[in-house]
């Protein structure tokens, strides 16, 4: 009789996190954004549900928004991962970013990151249009502003004749 196969608890992983190559040994059931924060550092990605709900988790995996809380960090072995903290050089901001400092699309800011890995995975030329980008918008969570100076914010930043609406995908 064949030897009862033992659980693996911990394994390796190899992925790229904003352009740069991680190496991991995580346990198989540690979350992504779990991984993101306590083992790289990355407290920019923030848990708020932690069961899909309030996007404030969201990050871009090979060029889609995931919700970090519900994916292990398995399984971005091999991937490409961004968080807000890749999205522009240190000490500066991304053109979205300066839109929502500029329309005052934040008060206290926690589920700005994940409006901003959201929009960053996306082609503005298809959500033009302010119920275009409230339906964009619709999977990440709000308490503080009201949502109408977030829609400015990409309103200004995804306008024609932005840089971030030529450059192609997100702006962010
Ligand atoms: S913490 Fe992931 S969706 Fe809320
Ligand atoms: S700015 Fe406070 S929850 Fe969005």
């Amino acid at each position: 009789m064949p030897a009862a196969l033992e659980p693996v608890e911990q394994e390796d992983i190899a992925l790229e996190v904003n352009g740069e190559r991680v190496e991991h040994r995580v346990p198989v059931r540690r979350l992504l954004a779990d991984f993101l924060r306590d083992d790289l550092g990355l407290t920019g990605t923030h848990l708020g549900c932690e069961h899909g709900v309030c996007g404030a988790c969201t990050v871009v995996m090979d060029g889609a928004a995931v919700r970090s809380c519900l994916i292990l960090a398995v399984q971005a072995d091999g991937r490409h991962v961004s968080t807000v903290e890749g999205l522009a050089p240190a000490g500066s901001l991304s053109d979205l970013q300066e839109a929502f400092r500029a329309c005052h699309a934040l008060q206290c800011g926690f589920c700005t990151p994940g409006f901003l890995m959201t929009l960053h995975a996306e082609d503005p030329a298809e959500w033009q249009g302010e119920d275009r980008i409230r339906e964009l918008l619709s999977g990440n969570l709000c308490r503080c502003t009201g949502y109408s100076t977030i829609v400015d914010a990409v309103k200004a930043a995804w306008a024609s004749d932005s840089p971030a609406a030529s450059s192609g995908k997100g702006g962010a």
